[in-house]
């Protein structure tokens, strides 16, 4: 029987729950502790910021950045539906994965919200993966890894693995991880504020997802030992760099001026930094070796409570947790 057809498999029955819940079960309990709903805050003070005090080069950053993660989302969702889930067996990796799906659903209804009460153009929004070229090739570059597991009626660990890599890794831990660098950047500078805490609630979901697909991929190392070739090693290392190189392109249509004091120079180098985060928490070589130019940032990304979730090892996961 296909797994995705095995009841058993698909939703989580009582009697499999075991006495210690592992790192899903928590993170899926984590994610219904930090509901939110996006209409809790108000955003007329920033549709008036945004008329009156914003340049024209920080509103065409807004556009580009909820352009991007308008489509980002939906390919995060998409991916669970289509990959992970039908290839994943494990009954409290599912629950949780239906609880992300939720969280992503969650989040595209506040990037129209936000939208809307900004006055922007929904369909020129969420168009901009066809007429932004530098978008629609940071989708292409996403939508292959789910192409990729979508149509196997079975799938290698090594396979599955790629594919949390180039979603937990990348999508969520370097792309939505960057964007959160502009976005918060807002705030701080006490501009829509409403929208900077609609995303710290993003940023605190992001965080778990993040935080469940690093687990996921260690414990698929644990679990393989054999998994990690020096071919795999290489590719991976490769896909790192494609994707900074296209969020690189990106930033020089996003932000081809600097804004609230950041340029594309600073930008970047915020994404080298986050993308040897991300290969050093997965024991992988570090490859840019640059410093964090946005330290301010790690206050709000590196949150006691959340911390543990993505950046500790397995090993001292459980005793954090
Ligand atoms: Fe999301
Ligand atoms: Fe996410």
């Amino acid at each position: 029987m296909s797994p995705v057809l095995d009841y058993k498999k698909t939703t989580l029955s009582p009697f499999e729950l075991k006495e210690q819940p592992s790192f899903a079960f928590k993170l899926y309990q984590q994610g219904c502790t930090n509901s939110w709903f996006p209409k809790e805050i108000a955003l007329a003070q920033d549709k008036a910021e945004y008329d009156t005090k914003l340049s024209e080069m920080e509103k065409h950053y807004i556009k580009y950045m909820i352009g991007f993660f308008c489509t980002a989302e939906s390919l995060v969702a998409n991916n669970i539906s289509y990959a992970l889930y039908k290839h994943i067996d494990n009954p409290e990796y599912k629950l949780y994965l239906l609880r992300q799906a939720y969280e992503e659903a969650n989040h595209s209804v506040t990037f129209l919200y936000i939208i809307d009460s900004l006055g922007l153009n929904r369909q020129e929004i969420f168009d901009m993966y066809k007429t932004v070229p530098e978008i629609g090739a940071k989708k292409d570059f996403e939508e292959k890894f789910t192409r990729d597991l979508m149509d196997k009626p079975e799938i290698t660990p090594q396979e599955l693995f790629k594919n949390l890599f180039g979603f937990y890794a990348i999508m969520e831990g370097l792309y939505f991880f960057s964007g959160f660098l502009i976005g918060l950047s807002f705030g701080r500078r006490q501009l829509l504020r409403g929208i900077s805490s609609l995303f710290q609630y993003i940023l605190r979901d992001e965080t778990v997802h993040l935080g469940f697909g690093m687990q996921a991929m260690r414990q698929l190392l644990n679990d393989n030992p054999n998994l990690m070739t020096p071919e795999l090693n290489a590719e991976l290392r490769d896909l790192m760099m494609q994707a900074v190189e296209l969020e690189s392109n990106y930033a020089s249509v996003a932000m081809p001026e600097g804004i609230l004091g950041m340029n594309k120079n600073y930008y970047l180098q915020y994404c080298q930094y986050i993308a040897d985060r991300r290969m050093s928490a997965l024991k992988l070589d570090a490859i840019y070796k640059v410093s964090n130019p946005a330290p301010w940032l790690m206050t709000q990304t590196d949150l006691p409570e959340l911390v543990s979730f993505f950046e500790v090892s397995s090993t001292n996961y459980e005793s954090r947790a």
